[in-house]
């Protein structure tokens, strides 16, 4: 699988993420720390060394002299805050705690203003309490991997095998979401750039591996569902936005739009947000602003594009012209919002919420189709027929006991086409073994699904 290098840093980058999304001493945060270190420790015993470093050149992280892509996408922040800090590389020694972890995410998310030394930034470590992790100079080592040219990590050639990965790239749209929500939160300027680049990565990615990245659409992510939520619905986005053969630069400004959509939450109490009593009038009222909040929030962005700002605010307007906010005159009908709408239902419906359990996705349509007006039929119709009632990515179980992911929809909603991961003898199948099976192509009453499973994930 990956490497565990990657995999180790993607850990303290995840962790710092969602640093900035809740408090500090939250459990979710805390277990990015512990995990961290755990694997920090199994590192120190494998490779006996006694320290490790990861280097920081030209916006990348280097490790042994290698770039390294994977984390480099998913870790901005940590990169960002090391040049605040003029440092070249930061160090874990063997003895390292997962209270100085958790104190070095914490200043990662507080740090804001670039110093004028690394004399200050080993101050500021010293101060805070940070011991067992040491910031150094300038990385002086010629990285091997050359990419001098300005361009993003994902661009040009692949070595990394990050475009291999669809849990990086799920990882990469996570981080986007992430914070943007937070820089939205802390009124930062939102890094629309990056979630511009990581939907063209998405897109590249979903061309040739759609079911890949789709599978985890459907994993339940219960702490973090506001940013699934995003992730999930701007996935959605560009595999509806292939299916209906729009154009690259169309699409690319749909998940685009599809990762801010509800970044106007960011301006809402989170105890109202995540309350799963009932609410309040109030409360509901101001639940209902967020697409306003965000609309504005986005107008005052350099970078925003009038799509991002209307997809914010149209997002819970109905085809029959209700919903909420009431439409203004300025806001245009367009298939960019049409197709949020839809989409934006269908996985809140579907997906695993602290309150509540996932429906299917033919107990979903059902609900859609039911709400008359809400959607604009004919593009509902496509979507149904595009997602079917076993999405690509989703896992399910054959007559036979064989497990299989679906791969693609067939030409029956009802009959997909299928990679086997489980045979019905019980073996696990690695990906290069995994047969792909038409259930299109097999009589129905010789083999059929028996089992939508919600939750099952090979890894
Ligand atoms: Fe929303
Ligand atoms: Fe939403």
């Amino acid at each position: 699988m990956e490497n565990p290098v990657n995999d180790i840093i993607i850990l303290l980058c995840k962790g710092i993420a969602h640093r900035r999304l809740y408090f500090s001493g939250h459990p979710k945060v805390r277990n990015y720390a512990s995990s961290f270190v755990a694997r920090l420790q199994e590192y120190f015993r494998a490779s006996r060394r006694k320290e490790f470093f990861i280097g920081v050149v030209d916006g990348h992280f280097i490790f042994d002299g290698q770039r390294l892509f994977g984390p480099t996408v998913v870790g901005r922040q940590l990169i960002a805050f090391m040049e605040l800090l003029r440092s070249g590389g930061i160090s874990f020694d063997e003895k390292v705690t997962v209270d100085a972890v958790s104190r070095l995410m914490d200043l990662v998310d507080s740090q804001k203003t670039r110093l004028d030394s690394l004399a200050d930034a080993r101050e500021l470590f010293r101060k805070n309490g940070i011991d067992t992790i040491s910031l150094a100079g300038h990385y002086d080592q010629q990285p091997s991997v050359g990419r001098g040219d300005g361009k993003k990590p994902w661009e040009g050639e692949e070595t990394g095998g990050f475009l291999q990965s669809p849990t990086l790239i799920y990882q990469a749209v996570f981080d986007v979401v992430t914070r943007a929500h937070g820089d939205a939160a802390g009124d930062r300027e939102l890094d629309i750039d990056s979630a511009r680049s990581v939907s063209e990565f998405m897109l590249r990615f979903t061309q040739t591996n759609f079911a890949d990245v789709m599978q985890y659409i459907h994993y339940p992510d219960y702490d973090s569902y506001t940013v699934g939520h995003s992730v999930r619905v701007s996935s959605l986005a560009v595999y509806m936005g292939m299916q209906l053969s729009w154009p690259e630069e169309e699409i690319m400004s749909l998940a685009t739009a599809a990762i801010l959509h509800d970044v106007g939450k960011s301006k809402i109490d989170a105890e109202i947000l995540y309350k799963t009593d009932a609410l309040t009038t109030e409360e509901y009222r101001l639940i209902q602003n967020h697409p306003r909040l965000g609309a504005e929030l986005l107008l005052a962005q350099k970078d925003a594009t009038a799509i991002d700002v209307a997809a914010s605010w149209g997002h819970h307007q109905r085809h029959d012209g209700r919903g909420y906010p009431s439409r203004p005159a300025w806001l245009q009908p367009s298939p960019v919002i049409d197709l949020l709408q839809i989409i934006d239902v269908f996985e809140a419906l579907t997906a695993v919420r602290p309150y509540k359990i996932a429906l299917t996705p033919q107990q979903a349509f059902s609900i859609m189709i039911n709400d008359h007006g809400a959607f604009d039929p004919a593009l509902l119709a496509l979507f149904i027929s595009r997602i079917g009632i076993y999405p690509p990515g989703t896992y399910v179980q054959l007559s036979n006991g064989a497990i299989a992911m679906v791969h693609a929809i067939g030409n029956r909603l009802d009959r997909p086409r299928l990679r086997i991961v489980k045979t019905e003898s019980g073996a696990v199948l690695g990906k290069d073994q995994q047969r792909e099976l038409d259930l299109g192509r097999i009589a129905p009453e010789s083999l059929y699904i028996t089992r939508l499973l919600l939750s099952y994930l090979e890894e």
